[in-house]
């Protein structure tokens, strides 16, 4: 999900990071080594790593630095990477290409790899990359200083360690490329599930939850500074869980659902959305908690990935098609107007056509609002790349992506036309991209809605839309009220 480049253009202004010892109103300013030295920050993979590289601004201008959004200009350009798929790293090397050539022009520019690339590669990344100066995996951002003096003393700059307890709950992030209205805030990290296709618990390290005190300050500051949207992010939310040291009161320890609710107490007018639900960890108390609380967005995102069981199996996925529609008939019975949407992978080790034919008829069944839909590709050291042979040919992978593909693009127009004659309550985002006479918003279950624009109000209103028309991927409407 979410998987698409952004570079991280000018951000907003520094947050400064108060230390106070004991009450005392003394603040210990770190001293700012690189004032004045620029930053230019790129990410990839999912909303978690942009996530991260909010932190890594943090930490960066905490230092001193200053963003930029044109790396031929910068002093140090770092690329937060994805290891997901074989295609995820193929375009970091690419880019690495191009800052390496500007680094040619620029001798004294550090390339920093970040991210989940990092984690897997390690040191191989400086013997593979030679302009690359820093490696530095997902739990080590907080060694940044260290690591930059290193490289700019010509030493290797590698630090890969994964942690247990990192969650850099302390670090307000720094927020890139904001609209100044959604925002994403972590509220964990890792991931404990072992799918066999996936590189993540490799790359991030053991799950581990953040303090839920942290998240409820974080939303709240970004309530306070105008934000209407919070959304968070985990890679199993349902499995949150925080357990307040040394309290054995069973009522005292927080679940996602009750995370989700602290966080939609903060105030009716926060959105609030969470990615991603697993299917074996998804509970009727999560559904309830949404049902209760408007603020909370009738979507969830509960990646499929095959429609087949003996698939399922393969992948480790730790459910079957039966438990699966049976957690989407919870959803139906619970949140009849919830959005549902997918990730699907198509040609995973051995399967069928007609295990094939499973994942067509489970999209059928559910009428997905959404999906991301991939080719399956072998990760290196992951349990299915040990254990089974990528063995169906990729024009076999490729056929059934394209049937993958057709069919969500005639439930994603099915779902949308169910909504023609309806009223949705729409945060608005801002002006439409094809003209400044519209405006664009999200409706709850996260569809683009487009209607004329309204002096009356502006990006971060709600207004109600009635839903007249729609395109393959928009609703089109009018303000009513
Ligand atoms: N944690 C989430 C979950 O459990 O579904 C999402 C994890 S991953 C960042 C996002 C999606 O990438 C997965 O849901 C899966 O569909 C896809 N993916 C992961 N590994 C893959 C691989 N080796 N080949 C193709 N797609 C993959
Ligand atoms: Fe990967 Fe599975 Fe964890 Fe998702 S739940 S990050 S697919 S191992
Ligand atoms: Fe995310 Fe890619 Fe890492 S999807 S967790 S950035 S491998």
């Amino acid at each position: 999900m979410f998987e698409r480049p952004i570079n991280s253009k000018d951000s907003t202004g520094t947050e400064m990071h108060d230390e106070s010892r004991q009450g005392e109103a003394l603040l210990l300013e770190r001293p700012k080594q690189y004032t004045g030295r620029k930053l230019y920050i790129e990410s990839y993979g999912c909303a978690m790593n942009f996530a991260d590289s909010e932190i890594v601004a943090s930490l960066m201008l905490d230092m001193g630095f200053e963003t930029t959004d044109q790396y031929k200009q910068a002093d140090v350009i770092f690329i937060n990477t994805c290891s997901i798929r074989d295609n995820a790293e193929q375009r970091v090397r690419n880019r690495l290409r191009e800052f390496s050539a500007a680094k040619n022009k620029r001798p004294g520019m550090t390339i920093g790899v970040l991210g989940c690339m990092a984690e897997r590669l390690k040191s191989k990344f400086l013997e593979e990359e030679k302009l690359v100066d820093l490696v530095v995996g997902p739990d080590s951002y907080r060694d940044l200083p260290n690591l930059l003096s290193k490289a700019d003393e010509g030493m290797r700059a590698v630090n890969v360690l994964l942690s247990r307890e990192e969650t850099y709950a302390d670090i307000s992030p720094v927020r890139l490329n904001s609209n100044g209205i959604s925002a994403f805030v972590s509220i964990m990290r890792g991931c404990d599930n072992m799918c066999s296709f996936c590189v993540v618990p490799f790359t991030r390290g053991r799950e581990r939850s953040r303090d839920p005190q942290s998240i409820i300050q974080e939303s709240k500051e970004l309530f306070e500074q105008g934000y209407r949207e919070v959304t968070l992010l985990g890679q199993n939310v349902d499995s949150y869980k925080w357990n307040a040291e040394g309290d054995d009161h069973a009522e005292n320890n927080v679940n996602f659902a009750r995370l989700l609710e602290l966080v939609a107490l903060i105030n009716p007018q926060l959105r609030v959305r969470f990615s991603t639900s697993h299917p074996k960890d998804i509970t009727d108390e999560v559904l309830y908690i949404m049902k209760r609380y408007d603020n909370i967005c009738n979507h969830i995102h509960l990646p499929v990935q095959s429609g087949n069981s003996r698939v399922l199996e393969l992948m480790n996925r730790t459910y079957t098609r039966e438990w699966y529609i049976e957690r989407v008939d919870s959803i139906r019975r619970i949140l009849p107007d919830c959005a549902i949407s997918t990730d699907v992978i198509s040609g995973f080790c051995t399967e069928t056509d007609e295990e094939h034919q499973d994942t067509l008829s489970m999209m059928d069944y559910v009428q997905y609002d959404f999906a991301y839909m991939y080719t399956y590709s072998e990760r290196p050291g992951t349990l299915a790349a040990k254990r089974f042979e990528d063995d169906v040919p990729e024009e076999v992978k490729t056929r059934r992506f394209n049937e993958i593909l057709a069919k969500q693009q005639e439930c994603s127009f099915n779902r949308l036309q169910q909504h023609i004659g309806k009223t949705h309550r729409v945060l608005i985002d801002g002006f439409s991209k094809k003209s400044d006479k519209d405006f664009s918003g999200k409706s709850e279950q996260n569809i683009t809605i487009v209607f004329p624009a309204s002096e009356k109000y502006q990006a971060g209103d709600y207004v109600n839309v009635k839903v007249e028309r729609c395109t393959p991927a928009t609703l089109i409407g009018q303000i009513v009220n």
